[in-house]
């Protein structure tokens, strides 16, 4: 069987810097609370009208792409991780596919929804076809432009402050090097509180046609919080078209599920924490990944953060930051590298690969 290596990586984040200042301008928020709570100081926001997920994955995949050596033809499957994709649907994999000229029918576009994991769980699908051998240039891209549903008001401070745009693309290919590649991936999730960091709708639990043709359906949301009709002015009147977050709950199993799921995949190897020369969290926050570092008793050098120019881009954050810490030479042939992420879902995972 083959492994799965990275074969060239590229990032791509909008010109337009927002600062923590700028965003006081338009809600209750200080940039003292904002780098004291979060490790951010600013984050980037696409161009309205001209830059989309879609096309801000496309310029990440290009420099992958130049970088892996390969043609864009070359491309046999496209994995797109995204929560704000551009449009409900299609998803953004074909539109990524279009924005980059690929016209070859051949290939499949895979959309994935899993967030903050995005990256993770789209790694590990490629790995999966690139192990047995049926594809051989796989581009996984994670690409997200939060600012054109986030909530610029006082109510929506705690979510707005923390996200940014931003896109980051790998392509992976086969390696028979010995040792080199994608060790292993962890997958975890549990629905259990799934509205805990939610944008709920739009969304199919209304019930409002049920209604209307009388049949008494109980989807088991309590109507009041979720939205009993399904209609643009309820929504807008019951605060549901942006994104919600319980950001102490999701802290507190986030810090949990980090060591934890990165400590299962050193396991599985036989590997340790003191292996690691390279770990890349998912930017949620900086003190996420402070506590992280200290519980696996790795030193500054061995973490790359960079939460403090971008804030938290979700499926992009893991891809934007390997390319950087790759672009710094912090990443070498040889390394052991380890991704690891947490987010809504939940769903977490982590991936161990030999560089
Ligand atoms: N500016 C100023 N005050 C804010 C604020 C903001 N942007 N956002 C929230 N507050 C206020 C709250 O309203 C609250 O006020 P109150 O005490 O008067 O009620 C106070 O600050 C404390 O809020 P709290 O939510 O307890 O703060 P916190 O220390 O938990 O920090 C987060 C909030 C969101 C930064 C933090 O919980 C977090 O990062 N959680 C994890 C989020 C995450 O990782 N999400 C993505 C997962 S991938």
């Amino acid at each position: 069987m083959y492994k799965t290596k990275i074969a060239g990586i590229g990032h791509y984040v909008p010109e337009k810097v927002v600062t923590n200042n700028d965003l006081a301008k338009v809600m209750d928020t200080s940039d003292e609370w904002v780098q004291e709570r979060t490790g951010i100081k600013e984050r980037r926001y696409g161009e309205k009208h001209k830059e989309t997920t879609a096309s801000m994955g496309a310029k990440a995949a290009a420099i992958a792409i130049e970088r892996a050596g390969i043609q864009k033809e070359d491309i046999d499957f496209i994995i797109f991780g995204t929560l704000s994709a551009d449009y409900y649907f299609p998803g953004c994999g074909v539109l990524l596919q279009r924005e980059l000229g690929i016209t070859n029918t051949e290939i499949g576009a895979l959309d994935i929804r899993n967030q903050c994991s995005g990256f993770i769980y789209g790694l590990s699908i490629a790995d999966q076809f690139i192990k047995t051998g049926m594809y051989k240039n796989i581009l996984l891209v994670g690409s997200e432009m939060h600012s054109m549903g986030l909530e610029f008001s006082t109510q929506g401070r705690n979510v707005t402050v923390i996200f940014g745009d931003g896109a980051g693309a790998v392509v992976l290919q086969p390696t028979e090097k010995d040792g080199q590649g994608v060790l292993t991936t962890k997958l975890h999730s549990d629905g259990t509180y799934a509205e805990k960091l939610a944008m709920i709708n739009p969304g199919s639990h209304g019930g409002y046609h049920f209604d209307k043709l009388g049949i008494d359906v109980d989807f088991g949301y309590p109507d009041e919080e979720y939205g009993e009709i399904f209609t643009t002015q309820h929504m807008l009147d019951n605060n549901q078209l942006y994104p919600n977050m319980e950001g102490q709950f999701v802290f507190k199993l986030a810090v949990q599920k980090f060591p934890e799921v990165i400590n299962e995949a050193l396991d599985e190897v036989g590997l340790s924490a003191t292996d690691i020369d390279m770990l890349v969290p998912h930017q949620a926050n900086l003190r996420i990944s402070q506590f992280v570092q200290k519980r696996m008793g790795l030193s500054d050098d061995k973490v790359y953060n960079n939460i403090q120019k971008y804030g938290n881009t979700t499926a992009a954050s893991i891809p934007i930051a390997l390319c950087e810490a790759w672009e710094a030479g912090k990443v070498k042939e040889g390394d052991l590298v380890c991704l690891a992420a947490f987010g809504s879902g939940f769903t977490w995972g982590s991936a161990l690969i030999r560089w």
